[in-house]
């Protein structure tokens, strides 16, 4: 399966699929070969990185500004989410949806770049990868898997413990960025974080409108852009705010169960002890010196 591409990545497929849940086991041979169009663009994360945030922003930008639209259909049915085999959004078959979607199509995935459908190499379509910072995204993920249900365990100490032995879905977390982060500078990425999103959103929004081909937006534009955007009315809005959707179809989840959350940078100070933000820094300072990276050089200073 990892035959047909020049990138080197820091996994083989085969790792990285241990780390995902039997269902899977059906599913990834339909993604790894699923039929791209040229004109698609992928909106890739790891889990709790600002995906919903970037799917809606590119989703805009490709059609119009259609803010009404974003209030009445459900941000999954407008752009769907590949991997998804829990939620009936659209379809209940992921993959089938995808098939049925209109082009130009804006497709979430959460797969790593050693599982993406091997077409979107050999086509060249465009890849929008947003990356956060480890330790917001083990607070987050941490909230929203055990808030699900889907993480048995009992605190966020035990989860980060298995969070950094690539025991969560999607891990190890640092070789999804790093695998990306590489290939920031090909012509068919758009390399982003969620601090860079949260610091300067407009720029972000400017320089995807290049990346996407889109006019530069206007002064008035780019006001509405904002407000649609911003954490209060995203979280408002119940096709993006997925927490209804997913109290209605998820049995295990618990009435603390928030998708979106704090929408902060920094979280981590005020919920993971120094004792753990120091073994989960240590643990992203070896791995990412084999890359000769510093966790700085991708999210700047904390
Ligand atoms: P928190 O759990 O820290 O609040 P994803 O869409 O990849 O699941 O990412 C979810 C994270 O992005 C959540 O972080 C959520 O609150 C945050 N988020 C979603 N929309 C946002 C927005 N408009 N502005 C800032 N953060 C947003």
């Amino acid at each position: 399966a990892t035959e047909g591409r020049d990138i080197p990545l820091t996994k083989n497929w085969s790792e990285t699929w241990c780390t995902l849940s039997a269902e899977f086991d059906n599913v990834l041979p339909e993604i790894l070969n699923m039929e791209i169009r040229s004109d698609d663009i992928f909106v890739v994360t790891f889990i709790k990185c600002g995906t919903t945030w970037m799917q809606e922003a590119t989703w805009l930008l490709m059609n119009n500004l259609d803010f009404e639209r974003c209030k009445q259909v459900h941000v999954w049915e407008r752009s769907p989410f590949l991997d998804n085999h829990g939620f009936n959004v659209g379809a209940p078959n992921a993959i089938e949806f995808c098939k049925t979607a209109p082009s130009p199509r804006v497709i979430k995935t959460h797969m790593p770049a050693n599982l993406l459908p091997l077409e979107i190499w050999k086509k060249n379509v465009k890849i929008i990868y947003v990356a956060r910072n480890c330790k917001d995204v083990i607070v987050s993920a941490y909230h929203f898997t055990k808030n699900l249900g889907s993480w048995k365990g009992a605190n966020l100490e035990e989860f980060a413990e298995d969070f950094i032995n690539n025991e969560i879905m999607y891990t190890c977390f640092w070789s999804h960025i790093v695998d990306f982060w590489k290939m920031r500078n090909e012509s068919f990425l758009f390399f982003t974080t969620y601090e860079e999103m949260k610091r300067d959103l407009p720029g972000v929004l400017q320089k995807l409108c290049g990346f996407l081909q889109r006019p530069q937006l206007t002064a008035a534009e780019m006001e509405n852009m904002l407000n649609h955007l911003s954490f209060e009315n995203m979280k408002g809005n119940d096709q993006t705010n997925i927490t209804a959707l997913m109290r209605e179809q998820v049995p295990t989840i618990s009435n603390d169960f928030q998708f979106m959350r704090r929408g902060i940078v920094g979280s981590f100070k005020d919920e993971l002890t120094p004792k753990l933000q120091r073994k989960i820094d240590n643990w992203s300072r070896n791995f990412l010196a084999q890359h000769d990276l510093k966790e700085e050089d991708i999210f700047g200073k904390l």
